[in-house]
């Protein structure tokens, strides 16, 4: 019998990685992909980076640095579910583009190393996740080298993060020794993940048998004082996220991959009801909704196309439809959306609320896009965030100003930086969350564009978005401060301060005033 809607989106379960970089995110992401059939060989996803970065000059940045620029979504199935990976870029320099990310997903992995526990960027991560109540699964890798010590590990989560902790297994040895995981809920012990089944256990004497005769007792009592001193897991818990499910493992040879994956499936949450502006959209309602949270340019340098990654929040996508984009009320034909698998880009028939699509446009969807069968309604919470950086792009050659103008405004529509015109015409600002990105856009400028650029300092160091409930009180503000005034991309007022102690000036001397420094996109 042919599949209902519901059925198809209660299988979807949409999630991203987050952890510090070297915690082991990538040779996570490979086995879980392994596992789920979608590529062969375990190698394949750095092997691939390598590749797609010949495809484009812009990514000799990531090929040089050794970190991942781009957000890239992976689809496998495993056991009747369907996964989508959303890939975050690791470096912090990169965080605009990642928490955009985490506003597409249903829940997250935190990947811990298991010697280092809740390191900056985690903490940083787990932030935005409890923002947006996305529910956290744990995953303490690296159990195969030197680690810290099980209990340490769920109390430094409990007291760094304020949340509470389950351990589902329960490592089995340590370091040189460590051959499994004890599931503590259903007595079972799993040693690699080459065991599909879990076996049977008779209690934890059994399971100690695969540990040397002289760590067998310390195991024994360290599970049972597991049992006592643990929490149960609490499903409704952890989807409210106030509690998170604990796997330990090792991605890298193979431990506790498999129990995460069958959590993945059994606890995380089916694709989760979106709010709209007018209203909120439940994912099986059968008509189709997405919205645009990352934009892709020149995945092939010859064509200048971009590709739009939309989650569709409800209904089915189905090839050929005709979608209505939000922000301009005008129609677009969704003729050849893609999915993405490791190996290859294929075309997708269908999609269901939760998955993820690459729509290629010239330029038509921004981020933040909302499309729909014909409703107008606009999904919130996409973010953007006042930039750290603000520069001024001088060109070397200005007779090409009019072509610079159109490259930054391109690269702003894509996210590689914010982009905000003076109100007294003076050139453009570029603002970025961090340094790297200014690289990022120096690179493409000149290879992509023909336009090599330099950076000047302007003599604003912050920026905040703007808006008055009385619109005569937000007129006379940007009349009396014009010169410290630009528009973004969307046309919204942006006010300039040298720096922080002025701002503040400014902020009290303009009670009426709103100034805020992350602005939801619309
Ligand atoms: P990241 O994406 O979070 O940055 O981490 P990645 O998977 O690249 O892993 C970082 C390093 O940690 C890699 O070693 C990787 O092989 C190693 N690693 C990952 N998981 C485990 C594990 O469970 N046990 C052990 N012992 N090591 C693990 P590298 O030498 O930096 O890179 P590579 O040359 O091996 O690729």
């Amino acid at each position: 019998m042919a599949e209902t809607l519901a059925e198809a989106v209660s299988r979807r379960r949409t999630f991203a990685i987050i952890a510090h970089p070297d915690a082991g995110k990538t040779t996570l992401t490979e086995k879980l992909l392994l596992f789920g059939g979608a590529i062969q060989l375990a190698g394949e996803v750095k092997a691939k980076k390598d590749r797609i970065q010949t495809r484009s000059d812009w990514m000799k940045i990531e090929r040089e640095r050794g970190i991942s620029v781009v957000t890239s979504v992976m689809t496998f199935e495993y056991d009747g579910k369907v996964f989508n990976i959303l890939d975050t870029p690791g470096h912090e320099d990169f965080a605009d583009d990642t928490y955009r990310t985490l506003t597409a997903v249903d829940a997250a992995v935190m990947v811990i190393d298991a010697a280092k526990g809740i390191e900056p960027r985690t903490l940083k991560l787990f932030e935005v996740c409890r923002m947006r109540d996305i529910p956290i699964i744990t995953f303490v890798n690296k159990m195969d080298r030197e680690s810290r010590d099980p209990f340490e590990i769920l109390d430094e989560v409990e007291e760094k993060l304020a949340l509470d902790t389950a351990p589902v297994t329960w490592p089995v040895g340590r370091s040189k020794t460590f051959c499994g995981s004890y599931n503590l809920a259903d007595n079972t012990f799993r040693g690699s993940d080459t065991q599909v089944e879990p076996l049977k256990v008779n209690g934890p004497q059994s399971v100690a048998e695969h540990l040397p005769e002289n760590e067998r007792q310390a195991f024994i009592e360290e599970l049972e004082l597991a049992r006592e001193a643990c929490r149960p897991f609490d499903r409704k818990a952890f989807l409210e996220g106030h509690m998170t499910p604990v796997f330990f493992g090792s991605a890298l040879r193979n431990f506790g991959v498999r129990d995460l994956i069958n959590a993945l499936g059994a606890f995380a949450p089916p694709p989760r009801d979106q709010v709209a502006d007018i209203r909120t959209v439940h994912a099986a309602e059968d008509r189709m909704t997405a919205f645009v949270f990352k934009i892709q340019a020149n995945m092939d340098p010859n064509h200048r196309d971009r590709i739009a990654f939309a989650r569709i929040c409800s209904g089915k996508l189905e090839r050929g439809m005709k979608a209505r984009l939000s922000r301009t009320g005008k129609q677009m034909g969704l003729t050849a959306p893609q999915f993405f698998f490791a190996s290859q880009r294929q075309l997708a028939d269908t999609a269901y609320a939760g998955d993820v699509v690459g729509i290629p446009n010239h330029g038509t969807l921004r981020i933040g896009d909302t499309l729909t069968e014909g409703e107008s309604l606009v999904f919130q919470g996409v973010p953007n965030f006042s930039p750290e950086i603000l520069r001024r792009v001088r060109l070397e050659d200005a007779m090409k100003a009019k072509k610079l103008k159109e490259a930054l405004q391109q690269m702003a529509e894509e996210g590689v930086v914010q982009l905000f015109q003076p109100e007294d015409g003076s050139p453009a600002i570029v603002g970025v969350v961090g340094a790297l990105q200014l690289d990022v856009l120096k690179e493409r400028l000149s290879a992509e564009y023909g336009l090599p650029v330099s950076f000047d300092m302007p003599r604003f160091s912050v920026c905040r978005w703007i808006s008055a409930d009385q619109p005569a009180e937000l007129e006379k503000f940007m009349t009396q401060q014009r010169g410290n005034m630009c528009r973004d991309l969307d046309g919204d007022p942006v006010f300039m301060a040298q720096d922080a102690f002025s701002l503040r000036y400014e902020a009290e001397r303009y009670p009426a005033i709103k100034m805020v420094a992350i602005k939801e996109y619309h």
